[in-house]
């Protein structure tokens, strides 16, 4: 299987270049399955809720995902990606997953990091696993990362790889993530932005870009620079996260103790 991310610097706002500027590197690289960041058409930095609303969309009726169900189709791969969801008066900092024959589904990011409160609703769907071709992958959103939870509810739904559209600004994401990866013996997919947005005179948002392939031991199969917009894929085995096993007598999943994983 081959899987990719593309490092992107949306401007903030500006739906359509920003999705101009991604069909072409869509359409550049033959992969089964592309990550694209976290809120990659609209930009991160919405000051309120009013705004957010403004630039959501609804899935799968609006532009941005019509757009790269069109271009899935085309180029006949998978795509997952990081859009605002327009649901009634709601928002969500949602993801969409996009196979070669259509809309597979969404999910919402359930933990919203610190300004995102005030723009978006807390993510209210469960954690799913989608089938892209022969793998099962599941989707976490940024910061869903610092939640162990998150991962391994995905891993123990039957996960084989994690989709992460992120927009990245504290420093610790791309080395903890390999943590992630060894714990659940997954692939993770982060595909991160880079740039910077200031929409207010004191506030002003670096991203970190390191987009990365994490394998289920833990090596980073590829890695991004920390500025520059990127792309790359790589070819995984899939095969190798079904694999629970650590030594002839661990296993990852059948030594669990959930019985005693209960707060007293
Ligand atoms: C983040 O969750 N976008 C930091």
């Amino acid at each position: 299987m081959r899987v990719g991310f593309i490092q992107n610097n949306p401007v903030f706002g500006k739906i359509g270049y920003n999705l101009s500027k991604i069909e072409p590197l869509l359409s550049q690289y033959t992969v089964d399955l592309m990550v694209l960041p976290e809120l990659f058409s609209t930009g991160y930095h919405f000051l309120n809720q009013k705004e957010a609303l403004r630039h959501s969309e609804p899935i799968p009726e609006g532009p941005t995902t019509q757009t790269l169900i069109r271009i899935s189709n085309k180029n006949k791969t998978s795509i997952i990606a990081g859009i605002a969801e327009r649901y009634g008066n709601r928002s969500y900092n949602a993801a969409v997953i996009i196979g070669p024959n259509g809309y597979l589904g969404k999910y919402r990011k359930i933990h919203l990091f610190d300004t995102e409160k005030n723009c978006f609703d807390k993510g209210d769907l469960p954690l799913k696993v989608f089938n892209i071709g022969s793998a099962r992958v599941g989707v976490m959103i940024c910061f869903d990362w610092r939640f162990p939870e998150t991962a391994r509810t995905l891993a123990l739904s039957g996960a084989d790889l994690i989709a992460h559209p992120s927009n990245l600004v504290l420093p610790h994401c791309p080395q903890a993530i390999i943590t992630r990866c060894l714990e659940n013996r997954i692939f993770i997919v982060t595909a991160n932005r880079v740039g910077t947005e200031k929409r207010t005179p004191n506030n002003s948002l670096n991203f970190i870009g390191q987009s990365q392939v994490v394998d289920p031991d833990g090596d980073v199969l590829c890695r991004a620079s920390e500025k520059q917009e990127e792309t790359k894929v790589v070819d995984i085995d899939i095969e190798k996260s079904r694999n629970k096993y650590i030594n002839s007598s661990d296993d990852l999943f059948t030594n669990r103790r959930p019985d005693l994983y209960r707060l007293q």
